[in-house]
C-alpha cells in the first residue's frame, strides 16, 4: 500500500469518474454493465475517503451534456442512481456522511430527485464527511445561473454592483458552502475538464490516470493522494515564499 501523510490530506477531492463505457467494451459487455460496475467503484471510493479522513468528496456522476446520450443509457443511469441512493442511505447515515448535490437537480427523473432530497434531509446533521454528487451538472450553466441571480438581486436592491467580487460570486454558485477542491482526479486517460467546476478548480492540483473508473481501487486513490502530497502549491508566489526560506 502507498504511504500517505495523514497530516497533509487534501480537504476536498473531486473526481471525474470516466471510462465506464470503455471498461464494458473491454469486457465485451454493453455500456450499462460498465455503469453498474462503476457504481461499485463509487462505493469503494466513498468508503476509502471516509476511512482516510477526507472532508469533502465531489463525484461527477452525470453532466448536463450527458442528457444527450441515447435514451436507454440515460434511463439506465437514472435507474442506477436511484438504486445507489436506495442502497446507500443507511450506510451514509451509519457512517455519519452528509449527502449533498450540485447541478440542475430539477431535471433529474422524479424518483431520483425525491430520493436524493430525502437522503440529503436524513443526513443533514452528519459531520464526518460530505459526499457531494454532481448531477445534471455543467459549470458554464452554473456560472450563468449565478450571474442571473446576481442581476435579479441587484435589480431588487439586495446587491449593489460595488459588492460584487470573487467571494460574492462564489457565494452564488452551487458550491457556496464548500471549499474549492484541492485535488481533482480524472480516470480513463482523458486530459480534459469537460465543463466541471471551472471556477472552483482555479488552483486545484490535477491528477490524471489511465485506470478506467470501474477498476478504480483504494490503492489508486492513495496513489493520487501521494502524488498530491509531493506537489508544491504556490498560488502564484515563489517557492521561497511558500517554504518560508
Ligand atoms: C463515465 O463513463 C460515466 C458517465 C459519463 C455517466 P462513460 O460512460 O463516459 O465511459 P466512456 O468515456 O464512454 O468510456
Ligand atoms: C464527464 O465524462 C462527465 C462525467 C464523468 C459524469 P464524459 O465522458 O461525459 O466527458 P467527455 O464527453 O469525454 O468530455
Ligand atoms: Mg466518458
Amino acid at each position: 500500500m502507498v504511504n500517505i501523510d495523514k497530516n497533509r490530506l487534501p480537504r476536498h477531492i473531486a473526481i471525474i469518474m470516466d471510462g465506464n463505457g470503455r471498461w464494458a467494451k473491454q469486457h465485451a459487455m454493453g455500456r450499462i454493465r460498465g455503469h453498474r460496475k462503476g457504481a461499485q467503484a463509487v462505493r469503494t471510493t466513498v468508503t476509502a475517503c471516509r476511512e482516510i479522513g477526507i472532508a469533502y468528496l465531489t463525484l461527477f456522476a452525470f453532466s448536463s451534456e450527458n442528457w444527450g446520450r441515447p435514451g436507454e443509457e440515460v434511463d439506465a443511469l437514472m435507474n442506477l442512481l436511484a438504486d445507489y441512493l436506495d442502497r446507500e442511505a443507511s450506510t451514509l447515515q451509519e457512517r455519519e456522511i452528509r449527502l449533498a448535490a450540485i447541478g440542475d437537480i430539477d431535471k433529474l427523473y422524479p424518483p431520483v430527485r425525491h430520493k436524493l432530497l430525502d437522503i440529503m434531509k436524513l443526513t443533514e446533521r452528519n459531520d464526518k464527511m460530505v459526499l457531494n454528487l454532481a448531477l445534471s451538472y455543467g459549470s458554464r450553466d452554473e456560472i450563468v445561473g449565478a450571474v442571473r441571480k446576481m442581476v435579479a438581486d441587484q435589480q431588487s436592491g439586495k446587491l449593489s454592483v460595488e459588492d460584487i467580487d470573487k467571494d460574492r460570486l462564489a457565494a452564488y454558485l452551487y458550491t457556496a458552502a464548500m471549499p474549492d477542491p484541492d485535488l481533482l482526479i480524472r480516470t480513463s486517460g482523458e486530459y480534459r475538464i469537460s465543463n466541471f467546476l471551472l471556477w472552483q478548480l482555479a488552483y486545484t492540483e490535477l491528477y490524471f490516470t489511465d485506470v478506467l473508473w470501474p477498476d478504480f481501487k483504494k490503492s489508486d486513490l492513495l496513489a493520487a493522494i501521494a502524488v498530491y502530497q509531493r506537489r508544491e502549491r504556490r498560488f502564484g508566489l515563489t517557492s521561497e515564499q511558500i517554504s518560508g526560506k
